[in-house]
């Protein structure tokens, strides 16, 4: 029995896991029973593909590679694996004439030998530049520069990857401008058309895959998200009345155990409005930060599994959603460890597994959402 391998404390918080769930499962499910998850005859990726939708995660070269028992569990649960920061421009791309494609080529034979789909993350972000960026891009020689780069990175890859993140977090009311787009670089450099040049580009690159607009900070019913939801329901406006290639809306779900609710109605009005548009939309990057959070972990988990659960009976009341990403599967590797910590030291837990690998309260409200469809 797999559970019972690690120690004594494994076992006591699993089984008042599996009992707390059971209670839960009594309560929604007629199809899966409390035998089925303690043998881990099923999975997430089950639950989801039951209901037409695709589960999977977010994770890297460096971790599958050098973590067996992970990957491993990875290909359990996941349907579809998220390279986290390996698609990046920092990481691709060493000099300004060459790109590095070892651990994304080594990434795409991973999941086409597992059965997993494939995200490219992401084509055009603001963020996670290479160091020579600032000093060999500019207005004269961007454009050329981001058509090259999606040529080489999307068409190496071509009738492989399920969806590209083509362009990443462009929208930032706060900078002031009145469609709401981000200061950046290319903003600079090419105006607003960075946008649909980087659609055109990809979809000419690989015309099978499903080309995505992903941005954050869309869920919570605050002035703040209440801007980002407009500003990106606007942009997906013009993209579309240009005739743009884009295919879906990501939502990335960095959600958080705070004082901020969701507000179904206003949630499910901006989602039926994307879907209007002829979008698909996928939750792309879901987790749940802990950090204002007591640190008694069950009141912990069992806090962050109502969110899961909450959020994830809103979002996937919309037919338009074809899959539930998390941000990472285990609590092992997590971007919250390093950058949103707890003060009293304890491991974050935002995410399905725990740090041994065993579904948590979190892996229930998944599956309970993602079969009660
Ligand atoms: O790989 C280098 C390593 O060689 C070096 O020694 C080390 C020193 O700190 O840095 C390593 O790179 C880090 C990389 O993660 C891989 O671990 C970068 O510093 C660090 O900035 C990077 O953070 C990532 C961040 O995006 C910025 O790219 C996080 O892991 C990743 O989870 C996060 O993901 C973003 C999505 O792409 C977009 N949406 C928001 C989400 C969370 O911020």
């Amino acid at each position: 029995m797999p559970f019972f391998k690690s120690n004594r404390r494994s076992f006591l918080s699993w089984f008042v896991v599996t009992l707390t769930s059971t209670i839960w499962f009594q309560k929604s499910s007629a199809s899966v029973t409390a035998i089925q998850i303690w043998e881990r005859t099923i999975f997430l990726k089950d639950y989801a593909t039951n209901n037409n939708l695709l589960y999977g995660a977010a994770t890297q070269y460096s971790i599958l590679d050098r973590d067996r028992d992970f990957a491993r569990r990875f290909i359990e649960e996941c349907a579809i694996l998220v390279p986290e920061n390996d698609f990046k421009w920092e990481k691709l791309r060493p000099t300004p004439q060459s790109f590095d494609f070892t651990k994304t080529d080594w990434l795409v034979g991973f999941a086409l030998r597992n059965n997993l789909k494939l995200r490219g993350h992401t084509l055009v972000w603001y963020k996670a530049l290479p160091d020579w960026f600032a000093a060999k891009v500019d207005r004269t020689n961007a454009a050329r520069y981001l058509v090259e780069h999606i040529n080489t990175v999307v068409g190496r890859y071509a009738g492989k990857i399920h969806s590209w993140d083509v362009v990443n977090e462009a929208i930032e009311p706060k900078h002031g401008r009145n469609d709401g787009l981000r200061s950046s670089p290319w903003l600079e450099y090419l105006r607003e058309e960075y946008i649909e040049l980087a659609f055109h580009t990809a979809a000419a690159a690989d015309p099978q895959a499903l080309l995505t607009y992903n941005d954050y900070d869309l869920a919570y019913d605050t002035p703040e998200q209440e801007a980002r939801r407009t500003a990106t329901l606007k942009l997906l406006e013009r993209l579309k009345t240009k005739d743009v290639p884009i295919g879906a809306l990501g939502m990335q779900a960095h959600l958080y155990a705070g004082s901020d609710r969701f507000n179904a109605k206003k949630l499910q009005g901006f989602m039926q409005n994307v879907a209007d548009l002829g979008l698909k939309i996928l939750v792309t990057e879901l987790d749940v930060v802990d950090r204002s959070l007591e640190a008694a972990t069950l009141f912990r988990d069992r806090a962050v599994a109502d969110i899961y659960r909450e959020y994830l009976d809103i979002v996937l009341a919309q037919p338009a959603v074809i899959a539930v990403i998390t941000w990472g599967l285990s609590d092992r590797y997590t971007w919250l460890k390093k950058f949103r910590p707890r003060n009293d030291g304890t491991n974050v837990r935002p995410l399905p597994l725990d740090d041994n690998l065993d579904p948590k309260l979190a892996w229930f409200a998944l599956a309970n959402a993602l079969q009660s469809l």
